[in-house]
């Protein structure tokens, strides 16, 4: 992991109490940062992504403690979950406390809350003091960026600087858990699983069928961690002779697979990923990034395994499967 020097920390800092952007890294991916007490500031990030005023944007604390600033209320579960996950890759959604923005929170009455594992990011979040509000540093509607370069070049000019913590080590966006309902609901699958919330809380979370199923109604899904080529899941069984139907037809195609497929296909551009579920959500956006931008004329991705250890990587690959044509809802 690269180190960055306490004088970059203080620089950072210095740009967040002046209003301007900040990119950081933390253990899911980078992040676009405002300081969250700013509307000036907070707009700054909407505007660099592009991205619809009325999303809410994840406060980030460096500090358990905090959780006390920025909601009214903090029901014992949500306690709970700090206490075990945080820091980590784990987002709370509590009722939010009377000064949080509406900037922050999109005019809803709750905030989503989240204390980074990175050193990096608590190094900044400590030094500046305040809650830093933070999208993925990407552009709307594009894939979220594991390394400082994927930020550098797709949002350099819109930020005072890039801090560099090395690539992301969990590589898909945090759990995000709502707890300002009666029952605990799981928004977004993440590295932390649901049953070891339920765990925790000794009850199972609730699933929106968003979450849990995996397939939606035509038209429901969201364009979201999207490359621009378009990309196609397609099944253990029939991979190979999609490829082959493919270059038949005089397409390129770019693959993502967990095995090698080039004894079987000569000259193909294939990433080969880890089989574990950790490895390939960790290498997962780089690899995307890495197809998109050889401009192929598919991206052919092997499905991955069913089971709760993956529901992160085939939210984030269905999605990515959207179409654009379809109506897009998310950041
Ligand atoms: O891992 C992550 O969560 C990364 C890093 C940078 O911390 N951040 C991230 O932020 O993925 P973003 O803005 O790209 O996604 C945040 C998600 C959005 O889907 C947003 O709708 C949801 O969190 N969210 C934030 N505040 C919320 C709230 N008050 N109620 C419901 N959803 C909320
Ligand atoms: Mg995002």
């Amino acid at each position: 992991m690269s180190i960055v020097a306490p004088s970059e920390i203080e620089r950072a800092v210095a740009a967040l109490r002046r209003g301007e952007l900040v990119a950081f890294p933390t253990e899911t991916v980078y992040g676009l940062g405002a300081d969250a007490s700013s509307e000036t500031a907070v707009r700054r990030i909407f505007a660099a992504k592009g991205r619809p005023a009325d999303h809410p944007v994840i406060v980030h604390l460096g500090d358990r403690g905090m959780l006390r600033d920025w909601a009214s209320d903090i029901p014992p579960a949500a306690q709970k979950l700090a206490d075990r996950f945080w820091p980590g890759p784990l987002t709370l959604i509590l009722p939010r406390a009377a000064h949080v923005l509406d900037a922050v929170t999109g005019g809803q009455p709750s905030v989503g809350l989240r204390m980074p594992d990175h050193p990096v990011a608590l190094a900044l979040l400590r030094a500046f003091g305040g809650g830093i509000a933070a999208p993925s540093a990407n552009r709307f509607g594009r894939i979220s960026p594991t390394r400082a370069e994927h930020v550098q070049s797709e949002l350099g000019d819109a930020v005072a600087l890039v801090l560099d913590g090395g690539p992301s080590r969990v590589g898909v966006e945090s759990t995000i858990v709502d707890l300002s309902r009666d029952q605990p609901t799981l928004l977004r699958p993440g590295h932390i699983a649901a049953s070891a919330l339920g765990e925790v809380l000794g009850r199972p979370l609730a699933m929106p069928s968003t979450v849990s199923n995996t397939t939606r109604a035509p038209g429901t899904l969201a364009s979201h961690y999207a490359p621009r080529t378009p990309l196609d899941i397609i099944s253990v069984e029939r991979l190979e002779e999609t490829i082959t139907s493919l270059r038949e037809r005089g397409l390129r195609p770019g693959v993502l697979a967990r095995r090698d497929l080039q004894a079987t296909h000569s000259d193909l551009h294939e990433i080969v990923l880890p089989e574990d579920a950790a490895g390939y959500a960790r290498e997962l956006y780089a690899s995307l990034r890495e197809l998109d931008q050889r401009g192929y004329d598919r991206i052919i991705v092997e499905a991955v395994p069913d089971g709760e250890a993956w529901l992160a990587v085939r939210d984030r690959l269905r999605r990515a499967a959207h179409r654009a044509a379809e109506q897009p809802d998310s950041d």
